[in-house]
């Protein structure tokens, strides 16, 4: 009897840890009690509930029936309904996740968008059995840097560029240039703006963010809402080309303790409403329709299902008569509910769940508990309002004139807008640092290296046609530059050259590299880190940078990130330092519009980014407390300055246990064990590389086991969460063969 297959190159995953066990809200919890008093006051204007809008509400929703209006509570995920549930469960609104795009193809064209949407809609309008008006669905989608799911869309700079431009205007222009390629799919609601407030930069979504500073994210949220919404006009849906906008995430979620993505803020109430809160009050005054709650906690309790929070502060004191959204099955979160099923959101004030997966049980559940009177139909009232409020926003009750903008594919990438987004990078870059390596002069000869250098996924990072932007390439991006090819075409027009070579091993005589590197894509808490050092334990980029200067370069760094780093080895051994942040598919035309001279030997775009949030002078140390270059720094060619050599203490010496990696290129991850037991032996085999496999043969019982010290994988879970795999089956199994993942 033989047994055996081969264990391939990689085996890695994201699983298992025991279920989140949030303190439950209590009265012994008086600290995740908001009081209205010490919160600022705003209002959505008198344009979002006008008398004859509300009447007509009131009119539609007594020719609805109990299921219907539960319906209009719930938004489901396209990965999960088809048009033809639509036309039996009564669903209000859709929404396309991060990896969900149209027919299960997450990179399918825009045109295939279009036809999806408006299936689901015609589904929905022909469900049999409506006593009243078909009620439009929602269709959302996270619109957050673009329209940046779809490809050939504008890819603008992320948030955290924006904010270093310090131009809310400008924000505001990228704002309606994005709703207009929202609307041109079909869509009409957008999970933006963000306006967290990330105070650690350990934080992987810190980029979403505008800045650190309280004022500067407030600065940006009018002119972004206005820019998605357009300015709301009583009694008038929105003017075409705009979509509903959704700040989020309600509230706290920058606060989370050590920056742990849906973790925990631990904070006092004043420190809740100083740092977190400012964004809210400009947003809803400028008619924000929606808001989205945060997955995190306050002190313990999960936001969601905080009454004080969402209704008593964000419904009564600041005056918010749109639509309050929770975050992907977030509700499953609260102690006591399961995302199937969670009368504490909507007793908290919740009015739509997101339930991507899981509206269908979902439905059935709600619909129980209001019959029960555990949800009190009051309630279920004021949500659907609510719902109904922002869908008469967004027209189109009676069929008659539709949405003038679907179908209308040449505004994705429109020459317009990339013109924009070019813009938006030029005035994201901050200047770091320059000992007269920039700008780059007439007919200079420059090395382009770095794993970077002709990478347009990099300069996107994640919410980029996938979730996580990962496994993009340069043919996604049609409209795109590299900073390579752009580099190549500045130069080209002043009698120079760029020559590519991301490994900096390109033979020949040079003036200068240009450097392009930093992190690679991630989303949410798959970018959560536990230093704030650049490449900890394994530094081959600084090793580039040496090998260039050793052989004579001027070396000049395009440090790609979602956020600042520790990167002083870096900066020393760098002659200039551009921090680029994520600039998306134009970054590389904007980058060479500001690093490459004019014909006439003068810069064409100075540097006038200035850092929105602190860059750390130490690995360890939350940036704002000790920064190298304060909020506000940034050098250009007018007004130059020397940064001297950096202590480079406290860098680690080998690379952190990363917990979702256990097996790669022949190699078990740091921190795990790898062994037999029984009659089973293991061999090292090629698997497409030299030894990067391993053979398992079983001559009887036996198992394999990879384990390590407790790792906490509860964010994992929350997500998309599988344990992959990849093997070669050498001989079929004689028996049963058991794969799994497990706790203890
Ligand atoms: C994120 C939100 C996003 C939603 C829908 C969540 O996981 O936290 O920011 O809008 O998914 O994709
Ligand atoms: C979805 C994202 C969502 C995330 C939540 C992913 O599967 O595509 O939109 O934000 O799950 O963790």
């Amino acid at each position: 009897m033989r047994r055996s297959l081969f264990l391939l190159a990689s085996l890695a995953s994201a699983c298992c840890a025991n279920p989140a066990t949030a303190a439950a809200p209590s009265a012994a919890a008086p600290s995740a009690l908001a009081h209205p008093q010490a919160w600022p006051a705003a209002h959505s204007p008198a344009t979002l509930t006008d008398p004859a809008t509300e009447a007509r509400i009131t009119q539609l929703m007594r020719r609805m029936t109990l299921a219907e209006k539960v319906g209009q509570t719930i938004v489901a995920d396209i990965g999960s309904i088809a048009p033809a549930d639509l036309r039996r469960y009564p669903i209000g609104a859709l929404l396309a996740g991060g990896n969900s795009g149209p027919y299960g193809d997450d990179r399918a064209p825009a045109a295939r968008w279009v036809q999806a949407i408006r299936a689901y809609r015609a589904a929905a309008r022909a469900r049999p059995g409506q006593q009243h008006v078909p009620i439009p669905l929602l269709f959302g989608i996270d619109a957050v840097h673009g329209n940046n799911n779809i490809p050939g869309a504008t890819i603008f700079p992320h948030n955290i560029g924006l904010g270093a431009a310090h131009d809310p205007a400008l924000a505001g222009r990228i704002a309606a240039a994005t709703a207009q390629e929202v609307a041109a799919i079909g869509a009409d609601w957008t999970f933006a703006p963000t306006l967290a407030v990330p105070r650690n930069l350990r934080w992987g979504r810190s980029y979403e963010g505008f800045g650190e500073t309280p004022a500067l994210v407030a600065s940006y949220a009018a002119p972004v809402t206005l820019g998605i919404q357009g300015r709301l006009v009583a009694g008038q849906p929105l003017a075409p080309g705009h979509v509903a906008g959704t700040a989020k995430h309600f509230i706290g979620d920058g606060g989370t303790a050590g920056g742990h993505d849906q973790g925990d803020a631990r904070l006092d109430e004043a420190t809740l409403v100083r740092v977190h809160a400012q964004g809210y009050p400009p947003a809803i005054d400028a008619g924000i329709l929606g808001v989205m709650v945060s997955f995190s906690s306050w002190n313990g309790v999960r936001d969601i299902a905080n009454r004080s929070l969402l209704t008593t502060v964000l419904k009564g004191r600041m005056g918010f008569e749109g639509l309050v959204v929770g975050d992907w099955n977030a509700q499953g979160d609260v102690p006591g509910c399961k995302t199937t099923d969670c009368p504490a959101a909507y007793l908290a004030g919740v009015d739509m769940l997101m339930a991507p997966d899981s509206w269908k049980a979902l439905l059935a559940n709600t619909v129980a508990e209001v019959r029960a009177g555990i949800i009190p139909m009051a309630r279920l009232n004021d949500a659907v309002r609510r719902v109904l409020r922002v869908k008469m926003k967004l027209r189109r009750f009676t069929g008659g004139a539709a949405r003038p903008l679907t179908g209308r594919l040449d505004l994705l990438g429109a020459p317009a807008h990339r013109a924009l987004a070019r813009e938006a990078v030029r005035e994201s870059l901050v200047l770091l640092k320059n000992d007269g390596a920039l700008p780059l002069k007439p007919g200079e000869r420059v090395l382009v290296a770095g794993d970077g250098a002709d990478s347009i996924a990099k300069l996107c990072g994640g919410w980029t046609i996938s979730w996580q932007g990962t496994g993009n390439s340069n043919a996604d991006f049609p409209h795109g530059r590299s900073v390579f090819a752009g580099l190549r075409a500045a130069l080209g027009k002043v009698g120079g050259t760029a020559i590519l070579s991301p490994s900096g091993t390109a033979p020949g005589q040079f003036d200068a590299a240009v450097v392009v590197y930093g992190e690679n894509p991630y989303a949410e808490f798959q970018g959560d880190i536990d230093t704030l050092e650049f490449q900890p334990g394994r530094k081959t980029d600084l090793a580039l940078l040496r090998r260039l200067r050793a052989r004579g370069l001027k070396v000049i760094s395009v440090f790609i990130s979602g956020r600042p780093l520790w990167t002083n080895p870096e900066l020393n051994a760098s002659d200039a330092f551009v921090a680029a942040f994520l600039p998306g598919s134009q970054g590389g035309a904007g980058i060479a519009d500001v690093l490459v001279d004019g014909p006439a030997g003068q810069p064409r775009w100075d540097f006038t980014g200035r850092l929105s949030f602190s860059w750390p002078s130490r690995p360890d140390v939350v940036a704002h407390l000790a920064p190298l270059f304060p909020v506000g720094y940034g050098l250009s060619y007018a007004h130059p300055a020397r940064v001297g050599q950096l202590s480079v203490a406290g860098a680690a010496k080998a690379p952190p246990i990363d917990p979702t990696r256990y097996f790669a290129d022949g190699h078990v991850g740091r921190g795990w064990r790898l062994s037999t037991h029984g009659a089973v032996t293991l061999t090292r085999v090629d698997a497409g590389r030299q030894e990067n496999g391993r053979e398992a043969r079983w001559t009887g019982q036996g198992s394999i086991v990879i384990d390590g010290d407790t790792v906490d994988l509860t964010r994992e879970a929350t997500g998309d969460m599988m344990l992959a795999v990849e093997y070669r089956l050498v001989a079929p199994p004689k028996g049963a063969v058991t794969l799994g993942m497990g706790c203890g």
